[in-house]
């Protein structure tokens, strides 16, 4: 029974750790990950790299950058519910989503 048991634990512990890690092949159709999620729903209005420059920003006279933004739950706030010009995503996003594509724009100052 407990080497049942451990021989479980070892395969949950690396079915994880291949979930972690698996993300990175481009060959295999992309995972969500915060910056897919991004490319579709943001990079349109907010450029591919979050610098305001998408194609449909000139359309609503501008998208900020979004480089210098450091306030995840200011961040989260506002892809929910949307601001201004800015669509909100609760209904075409996942709040597991909105985490992701939230954690993304964190990333994007460097
Ligand atoms: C249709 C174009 C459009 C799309 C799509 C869009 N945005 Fe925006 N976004 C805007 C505009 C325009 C503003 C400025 C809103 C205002 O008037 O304050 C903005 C504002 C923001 C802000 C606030 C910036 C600041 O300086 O306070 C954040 C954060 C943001 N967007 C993130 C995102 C993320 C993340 C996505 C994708 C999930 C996204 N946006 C999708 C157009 C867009």
């Amino acid at each position: 029974m407990i080497v049942k048991t451990r021989a479980w634990d070892t395969a949950a512990a690396l079915g994880f750790a291949l979930a972690l890690t698996g993300c990175g092949d481009a060959r295999t159709p992309e995972p969500p990950s915060g910056a897919a999620i991004f490319r579709q729903a943001c990079a349109r209005c907010h450029g591919p790299t979050g610098a305001g420059d998408g194609p449909e920003a000139a359309r609503l006279g501008g998208a900020p950058a979004l480089g210098a933004l450091r306030d995840a739950a200011q961040i989260r706030a506002i892809v929910t519910h949307g601001r201004g010009a800015m669509p909100a995503h609760d209904q075409r996003l996942s709040p597991a989503q909105i985490d992701l594509v939230v954690a993304h724009v964190l990333t994007l100052a460097r």
